[in-house]
């Protein structure tokens, strides 16, 4: 057993302070793992209970089955009003990590409403079944893919129509370094070029869909981003296997041109007419199976940014720019048109992303910019509506 006593160190994050263990130069080789760049899936974490309260009447229960150093969870007691957050359980299967957390717990005085249990992720979310004390929310943060977990966590939130948060930091799989295993873990196929990010949100989604769909329930899309080296997807799951057999018609695959960046997806039930680019004859660029639906709800990004100024967070600013950005492009389709590519085609220069957002605005077309890429462009005008508007200028 390592002595934690000897590598203790206190940090602050939000209006948190809390003990962690310092005890090895990478983040990876700590006896507790604890990583300061997830400050910001932290905060955003807190935002949005903060914003699923506000919408609910009835006090949370929140389950962390990844807590390492337990911030997550003594954030929540901390910095949410109390009464509205009923129960947390932290849990882990790393004894030191649960001695840690005991630790902030008393430092925290938080012995009443943090319940710490040393276990299997697996076991826990399945002990919660069988006892019948099912969370509101789970947070699945394991280390690489969320998938095993999926299932599981889904059935554990059926009955409650809670909300499943789920982090994935092997984004090398799903931002296609490694395809082949990206289509042996989430049976899709995922793209390195521009798309990625987008591709793989929805690539994540889809198995979300996928494991709520055979247990008969559909999930709602609250809000999904990624962030520097992880994805993070937040679903509410609704009991519903009309809506669920309705939304499994918006699964679907993305075609795209990796050098004039034209763009189409379809779904999968539809017949897809050519595999070359019909502006330059490349071979397309195919991605999915993936989720072709919406990736936030507008309600809860509406309060998320009106809760944010009640929070003292080192990310304000950069949540405040999230949720913005989101909000501009929330009624955009899918996908995105990646402009340097398409000017290169039409051989023209010096056009700003604003110009073009201003004229297909004046035509009456939905556009954006996107969270994806400075510079995207999401539209429903086609590809030859752009080249129009290009050429205007
Ligand atoms: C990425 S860290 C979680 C970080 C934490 N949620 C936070 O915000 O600081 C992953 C944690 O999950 C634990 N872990 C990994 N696989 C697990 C499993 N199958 N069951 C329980 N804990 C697991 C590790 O010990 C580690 O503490
Ligand atoms: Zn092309």
């Amino acid at each position: 057993m390592v002595d934690l006593d000897m590598k203790m160190t206190e940090e602050k994050e939000g209006a948190t302070t809390f003990l962690m263990c310092q005890d090895a130069e990478r983040i990876y080789d700590a006896s507790v793992f604890y990583n300061p760049k997830m400050t910001f899936n932290r905060d955003l974490t807190i935002l949005i209970l903060s914003s699923i309260i506000s919408d609910s009447s009835n006090a949370l229960t929140f389950l962390d089955p990844f807590a390492g150093t337990g911030v997550r969870s003594y954030r929540i007691l901390n910095e949410l009003p109390s009464g509205l957050i009923k129960r947390v359980i932290a849990s882990d299967r790393n004894p030191m990590a649960i001695e840690m957390i005991k630790r902030n717990i008393e430092k925290n005085k938080l012995e009443d409403r943090l319940e710490v249990i040393h276990s299997d992720a697996f076991e826990i979310i399945a002990k919660s079944i069988e006892t019948k004390t099912q969370a509101d929310v789970i947070d699945i943060d394991p280390f690489g893919s969320p998938i095993l977990f999926l299932e599981i966590a889904i059935r554990a939130l059926q009955k409650n129509e809670g909300f499943l948060f789920i982090t994935a930091t092997d984004l090398q799989v799903l931002c296609g370094k490694f395809s082949e295993a990206c289509f042996r873990i989430y049976n899709a196929i995922p793209t390195r070029y521009y798309l990625c990010h987008e591709v793989a949100l929805r690539i994540l989604i889809y198995n979300l869909l996928i494991s709520a769909g055979r247990l008969g329930v559909a999930i709602d899309p609250v809000f999904s981003y990624n962030h520097e080296h992880f994805l993070r997807v937040k679903v509410k799951i609704v009991e519903s296997k009309e809506k669920a057999n309705e939304q499994h018609k918006d699964i679907g695959f993305v075609h795209f041109c990796t050098d004039c960046s034209y763009v189409k997806y379809y779904r999968i039930r539809d017949e897809i007419r050519y595999s070359n680019c019909p502006i330059c004859m490349k071979k397309l660029e195919k991605a999915g199976p993936l989720w072709l639906g919406n990736l936030y709800n507008r309600k809860y990004i509406e309060i998320m940014k009106s809760e944010l100024e009640n929070f003292d967070f080192s990310t304000g600013k950069q949540i405040r720019k999230l949720l913005d950005n989101i909000i501009e492009e929330i009624d955009s389709p899918p996908f995105f048109y990646f402009i340097p590519y398409i000017l290169r085609s039409c051989k023209k220069q010096g056009i700003t992303l604003l110009q073009l957002i201003e004229s297909l605005q004046q035509k009456g077309f939905i556009v954006s910019r996107t969270v994806f890429n400075p510079e995207g462009l999401k539209t429903n005008a086609s590809y030859a509506d752009i080249v129009d508007a290009i050429k205007m200028y």
